[in-house]
């Protein structure tokens, strides 16, 4: 099977009220991770390259990992995304070197200025036979070297979403409804709750509309530990809890982000392999580990959160 792009998945996702995995990927070993795991379980999946990850892989090599990744999994759908498109050249250049799918982020932008750069993407992206992902509202967290304060974050309006979409002809939409990006998602001693009013509302408006949610990582306090056990330090890491992505995910939400909980299991990994026996030097001895690691987080989200195990 060739590279996918997301439509069928969505509408299948979106009439079977489960979520799609979006797992972002860096190098050889996080890709042989969640694609093995969604091998095994049989699930569709979205392997995404944000610009960082371009930056320290290259785009040729990702794409040539991917690749390879489809011809170990051949039963399974796998689509290949842009994470947080900054611009509209980077968009061309995922979508004229093999991606199937972009996400361009004008939610930095005002509302017009964000449809007229959703709508040149998109007029591109389609004339190339690839779908675009864009945002509306704005997330608290870092991405590529930019971090948006909680003040500065802003939950999407659904009044504004229906005009947003015809407008930009965009094929699915990242909302705003309380998640955050990174490992620190919510104040110690708060009660993390996502904002499912406003998930509702915006459903009612676009009826049939796929939505993503960004940040959706739950930050497995497990693996938080063995790293602290093992010489890291990461005070107050606190992620969004599991039933709530499981609730979005029977909802309009059919494709859900998860990056640091893969770094935390792969992290977790090679701190403690190295920290149990300080001889170590072979890589492969304390990757292998990592990699497990993350196997065994997509494998959790695909059964436990995602609901997408048997849905290839
Ligand atoms: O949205 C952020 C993703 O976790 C990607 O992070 O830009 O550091 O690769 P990155
Ligand atoms: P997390 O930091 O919660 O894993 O979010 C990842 C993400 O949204 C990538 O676009
Ligand atoms: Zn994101």
């Amino acid at each position: 099977m060739a590279l996918v792009t997301t439509t069928e998945m969505f509408k299948k996702a979106y009439e079977g009220g489960y979520a799609i995995g979006a797992f972002n990927v860096n190098n050889m070993e996080i890709v042989q991770a969640i694609t093995e795991a969604a091998g095994e379980l049989n699930s569709p999946v979205i392997l995404q390259v944000s610009a960082g990850a371009r930056k320290y892989a290259n785009h040729t090599y990702l794409v040539k990992l991917v690749e390879a990744a489809l011809i170990e999994n051949p039963n399974i759908p796998i689509a290949l995304h842009l994470d947080h498109g900054a611009d509209f050249e980077i968009c061309k250049s995922c979508i004229d070197g093999g991606f199937t799918s972009v996400m361009i982020d004008g939610s930095k932008y005002s509302f017009q200025e964000n449809i007229e750069l959703t709508k040149k993407v998109v007029e591109y992206a389609h004339a190339h036979g690839v779908v675009v992902e864009a945002e509306l509202g704005k997330l608290a967290g870092i991405e590529d070297d930019v971090k948006v304060s909680a003040e500065d974050s802003s939950y999407t309006q659904p009044d504004e979403v229906e005009e947003f979409v015809t407008k930009t002809g965009v094929d699915s939409l990242a909302i705003a409804i309380g998640t955050s990006h990174g490992a620190y998602k919510f104040k110690p001693g708060t009660k993390p709750q996502l904002r499912f009013d406003i998930l509702h509302e915006i459903e009612q408006r676009i009826p049939g509309f796929p939505i993503v949610l960004h940040g959706a990582s739950s930050v497995p306090q497990e693996y938080v530990k063995i790293i602290n056990e093992n010489g890291g330090k990461l005070k107050d890491a606190i992620g969004v809890p599991e039933d709530q992505l499981r609730e979005a995910a029977r909802s309009a939400v059919c494709k859900i982000n998860i990056d640091s909980d893969l770094r935390l299991g792969l992290t977790a990994g090679v701190l403690q392999t190295l920290h149990g026996d300080p001889s170590i030097f072979d890589p492969r001895e304390y990757l292998k580990v990592g990699r497990a690691n993350v196997k065994a987080v997509v494998a959790h989200k695909i059964k436990d959160v995602l609901g997408s195990e048997n849905k290839a």
